[in-house]
């Protein structure tokens, strides 16, 4: 029998570093490490340290926290652990005596610790440089399959609301009751909405306004975060109400932006109801060659929150500019045609 003490530590890392291929092209390098350490070995006990590393540009690990679990190879036991539970004890009628061991599992799942609880940071003294690493990424479609968050749009010049597509996150018809309790009725039935508003035409600036709306009546977001890629980004001359850091891992493009709250002001997304929305402006450099409001240009293409893809509306559908050149001289065509008809006509 061979007895484990393990620590566990939970690092959450804000990196850009070595250029490595990616799954994400939006942060290329982002991944979860793993670390394992062996402190201390003996025949029949170890000290383990296990270390995870969130080196994720935008994918914090939100409340209840992070998950995880191995199988051992033979039949360990863990002793006691810091840092973090295990979910079940498991079987240990094998041992005898008053004290037993913390998990006698042979696949243990290790849960964060519950907020509040005493988080036991010992051990300075580490570590011998890590015996493996297991690095793994994330994937939207293993999170959760169906899509939690919409993007609705509309524009200064246009008084049509484009709202997002129905069905964005479910539909309404397909649960069981009209409505599942969690997220307030919609037609899209999102959790999340982001409204992007192209507010204002300045000679050489426009403004925008993004708001996010949080219909989910269970859940307030904390140090929640938002990723917006548009290409006149790269000319963003100010962000307001939010914090802002390019996003410009490739060095030479800088269309992509993150977005958060400003500490105990607006980095907590309240639930549904009056207070249930965060709201930021944008100015951003008409930049000459690139920049205009013909054919969707001013519209987002595309937009995460907290990491997860927001369904946006269809090219198609967006707030058309008014086609004014074209329409008024095809009515004054027309108003000259039918001037023609009637002089003819007397
Ligand atoms: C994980 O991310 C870190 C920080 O960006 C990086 O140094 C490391 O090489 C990455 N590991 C893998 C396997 O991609
Ligand atoms: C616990 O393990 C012992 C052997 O160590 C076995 O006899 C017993 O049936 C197990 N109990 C349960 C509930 O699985
Ligand atoms: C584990 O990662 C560290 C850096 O994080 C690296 O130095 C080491 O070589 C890695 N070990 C293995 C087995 O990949
Ligand atoms: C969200 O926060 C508000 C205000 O602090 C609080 O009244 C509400 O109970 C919270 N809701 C949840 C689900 O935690
Ligand atoms: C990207 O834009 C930010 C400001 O929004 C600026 O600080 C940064 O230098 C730019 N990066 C590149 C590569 O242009
Ligand atoms: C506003 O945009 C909608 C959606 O593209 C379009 O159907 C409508 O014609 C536009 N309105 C005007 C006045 O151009």
């Amino acid at each position: 029998m061979r007895v484990v003490l393990v620590l566990i530590f939970f690092y959450s890392v804000i990196s850009s570093i070595s250029p490595t291929y990616g799954f994400d092209p939006l942060d290329p390098h982002a991944n979860i490490t793993i670390k394992w350490d062996l402190m201390q070995s003996t025949p029949d006990a170890s000290d383990v340290r296990v270390s995870l590393f969130n080196y994720q540009l935008y994918r914090h690990i939100d409340q209840p926290g992070w998950r995880m679990s191995w199988d051992w190879t033979g039949d360990e036991v863990i002793w006691n652990m810091w840092g973090a539970e295990t979910t079940e004890q498991g079987n240990c009628t094998k041992f005898r005596g008053t004290q037993l061991p913390y998990c006698c599992e042979k696949s243990p799942v290790i849960i964060d610790l519950m907020p509040g609880a005493p988080y036991n940071l010992q051990t300075a003294n580490c570590c011998k440089g890590g015996t493996w690493n297991v690095t793994c990424a994330y994937s939207q479609f293993l999170a959760s399959s169906n899509p939690t968050c919409c993007v609705s749009l509309s524009a200064f010049y246009n008084n049509t609301i484009v709202p997002c597509p129905k069905c964005s996150c479910n539909c309404q018809e397909l649960s069981h009751t009209k409505c599942p309790v969690k997220v307030i009725c919609s037609q899209h039935m999102c959790p999340i909405r982001v409204h992007w508003h192209v507010k204002q035409s300045y000679k050489e600036y426009w403004r925008v306004k993004m708001t996010v709306t949080n219909l989910n009546v269970m859940k307030n977001y904390s140090n929640w975060n938002l990723v917006v890629l548009h290409p006149n980004l790269e000319s963003l001359a100010q962000a307001f109400s939010f914090n802002y850091r390019a996003l410009d891992q490739y060095g030479y493009i800088n269309d992509t932006g993150m977005l958060w709250g400003i500490r105990d002001y607006n980095d907590v997304l309240l639930q549904a109801g009056d207070k249930g929305n965060v709201q930021t402006e944008m100015i951003l450099h008409k930049d000459p060659g690139t920049f205009t409001f013909r054919e969707g240009w001013a519209f987002p293409r595309r937009i995460l929150f907290n990491g997860d893809e927001c369904v946006m509306p269809l090219p198609d559908d967006y707030p058309r500019l008014p086609n004014s050149g074209h329409s008024a001289l095809a009515s004054s065509f027309t108003f000259l045609l039918s001037l023609l008809v009637l002089t003819t006509i007397l």
